[in-house]
């Protein structure tokens, strides 16, 4: 009269380990949008006053789908005079330019109090805005 222990249970129990052990690497495989050294450069020297959201703006406008944006074109917004009237959408040029040497591309802006980043910086940066922007 020994109870006997079904021998399917045993089997049901690996198979779930092993479909455990099977999915792992896929979901660990996951990797964010864009370059890390990007982010953290964004990181760096935007994000105290920039948001990749649409919609969020901080001391500074969002900066969401920014290449191919026209400058000071957000109606939410309150930006200075000089980048309203700006007159050009922001490409790669314009925006590396801008953020090594601001009053070049727009004087007269408000981008205070803002120090400038290295033309290898800008280019991290650059490719963090394409990537993280939604173009
Ligand atoms: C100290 C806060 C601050 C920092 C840091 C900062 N910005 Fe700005 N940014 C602003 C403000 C304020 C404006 C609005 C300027 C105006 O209206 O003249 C602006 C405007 C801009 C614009 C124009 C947006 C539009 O809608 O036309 C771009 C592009 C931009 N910033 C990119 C950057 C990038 C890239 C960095 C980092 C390398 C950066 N900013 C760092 C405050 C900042």
């Amino acid at each position: 009269m020994q109870p006997r222990l079904q021998p399917s249970s045993k089997a049901w129990i690996s198979a779930g380990a092993l479909m455990l052990l099977l999915s792992a690497p896929f979901t660990l495989a996951q990797q964010p949008a864009g370059d890390d050294t990007g982010q953290q450069a964004f990181n760096n020297s935007c994000r105290t006053c920039h948001s990749m959201k649409e919609g969020d703006n901080r001391l500074g406008p969002n900066l969401n789908k920014i290449v191919g944006r026209k400058a000071g074109s957000l109606p939410n917004y309150n930006y200075s005079s000089s980048m309203k009237e700006a007159g050009f959408a922001w490409d790669q040029d314009k925006l590396t330019r801008f953020m090594v040497k601001p009053d070049e591309v727009v004087s007269g802006h408000k981008m205070q109090p803002y120090g400038g980043v290295s033309a290898e910086e800008a280019s991290k940066v650059f490719a963090y805005l394409q990537a993280a922007g939604g173009q």
